[in-house]
């Protein structure tokens, strides 16, 4: 039989030299939140249900952010440390017959192979523990790794309890580690808070271990960089711009144009079809998915939506929560706020704001207009300056415009109002009535010429 692997995420604190109000774990790279990147991490290893993240700070912010991966929770009210954050988790994971794998929520560089070869160690070795080490030119603030003449860990030192001489181990705790859990649980249990700083530390465990004769193995790893834990805001921003360029190369290899790479922002969940060009300074965010032959062009932003083959997004627009369908033209300028359907072929121009839209295929909105709540049939032109009227102070209406009508420049529609397949509306009008299929309706005043009336005038 296999033994289950079961996950601790550490994440209860606040992560004080972010200089937030939000807890450390719930700020931002490559689009999603730090805790996130370290959950996905986990269900590559194991099933949501043998994954426990302990969450303190903002614990109902973390949990809802986690909700969608149905991984469970361990609240620790007040953070004592890291041995005392792993020991909230045993009421969840207590099983003896298994592995546990503890990560820390803001490590989000860490990759799935790591986590897989500590993991096979641990199994091979037949060791009480495998924990995760590096070599550093500046091991400062660090747990340093002391080593018996086997080889094996046999006590990890934090910073402020060296001794003469273990200044100098560049070897240090990543805070990674895999654990025999018929082990882990007595001796975590058994953890004595720190005489100093009254906080129980995980650490403790490996000096626990060794003194009951069990043997803690190291796993070194080249690439610090994994390792990395985020702490301040400078280095959220170097961790976000690995993610950025982890994606926009991948996009790349993948048949997606993509110029001046360093400059466009691309989430990691967004697909992007081949021979699609993304322009300098673009963004592409959330679960947004866009087709092949596309292009979003430079400084527009794409948010949750969906963009289907040969839809142009010219320069500076947004579109959010919105679908747009085939050959599609948007922009320059544009703002598709939310909720619309725009259909095939279907053209809107700058300065033009949809909201709740369906704009049927081939239909043009070519310059500055306002069209909200509006269903809107195929091949019907809306002239420039158009306003759907769709708030009377209190309520929302429906403006309905059928196919092939004609709606002139500068109309307004003063919603709910129904305009009729083929019908024509004469610039400038006010409409306030249904415009019955197939008839011109003019809702404006008459032009009045006065003749003579400059030279009244100075007179
Ligand atoms: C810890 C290790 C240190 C290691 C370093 C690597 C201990 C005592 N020290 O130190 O050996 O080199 O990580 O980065 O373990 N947390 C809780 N509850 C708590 C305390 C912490 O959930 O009560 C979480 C934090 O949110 C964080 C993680 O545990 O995600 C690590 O805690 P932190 O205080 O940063 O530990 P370090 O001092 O960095
Ligand atoms: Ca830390």
């Amino acid at each position: 039989m296999t033994k289950t692997i079961s996950v601790a995420i550490l994440a209860a604190g606040l992560g004080t030299r972010m200089k937030s109000k939000k807890a450390k774990v719930l700020h931002r790279a490559g689009g999603l939140s730090l805790v996130e990147h370290v959950v996905r991490g986990a269900l590559e290893i194991t099933a949501a249900e043998n994954i426990v993240v302990v969450v303190g700070h903002q614990a109902a912010e973390v949990k809802a952010v986690l909700a969608p991966y149905g991984v469970r929770f361990a609240e620790q009210t007040e953070q004592h440390g890291t041995g005392h954050a792993l020991q909230m988790t045993e009421p969840l994971l207590g099983r003896a017959d298994g592995h546990l794998i503890v990560l820390y929520g803001d490590c989000p560089l860490l990759q799935v192979s790591t986590i897989r070869e500590l993991v096979k160690r641990q199994a091979s070795d037949d060791v009480a523990a495998t924990l995760i080490t590096t070599f550093l030119n500046d091991p400062h603030g660090y747990g340093r790794i002391v080593r018996n003449d086997a080889g094996d860990v046999s006590a990890i030192v934090e910073q402020k309890a060296l001794a003469a001489g273990q200044e100098e181990i560049r070897e240090i705790n990543s805070g990674i580690y895999c654990f025999r859990t018929d082990l882990l649980w007595p001796h975590l249990a058994a953890l004595k808070p720190n005489p100093k700083s009254g906080e129980i530390y995980l650490t403790d465990i490996v000096e626990a271990l060794a003194a009951d004769g069990k043997r803690v193995a190291p796993m070194v790893v080249d690439d610090a960089a994994e390792l990395l834990g985020i702490n301040t805001r400078v280095e959220l921003a170097e961790v976000d711009a690995i993610f950025r360029q982890r994606k926009v190369r991948q996009l790349m290899l993948d048949g997606v144009t993509v110029e001046k790479p360093a400059t466009v922002t691309v989430d990691l969940d967004v697909e992007i079809g081949i021979d699609t060009t993304v322009e300098p300074f673009a963004q592409i965010l959330g679960k947004t998915r866009i087709g092949s032959d596309c292009k979003v062009g430079m400084g527009s932003v794409i948010r949750d939506s969906e963009l289907a083959d040969g839809v142009q997004v010219e320069a500076y627009s947004f579109v959010g929560t919105s679908r747009v369908a085939a050959g599609a033209h948007v922009g320059p300028f544009a703002r598709l706020r939310m909720d619309n359907d725009v259909g095939p072929g279907a053209h809107i121009g700058n300065f033009v704001e949809l909201k709740k839209t369906r704009l049927g295929a081939g239909s043009k909105a070519m310059h500055l207009a306002y069209l909200g709540d509006s269903v809107i049939g195929q091949g019907v032109n809306v002239g420039a300056g158009t306003i759907t009227c769709n708030y009377d102070g209190e309520k929302k209406h429906r403006t309905e415009i059928g196919d092939g009508a004609f709606v002139g420049s500068n109309s307004t529609l003063v919603a709910p109002v129904t305009v009729e397949a083929g019908s024509y509306i004469g610039a400038g009008s006010v409409i306030t009535d249904r415009v019955p299929e197939g008839t011109l309706a003019l809702g404006r005043a008459r032009q009045v010429i006065k003749e003579g009336w400059q030279r009244k005038k100075k007179s």
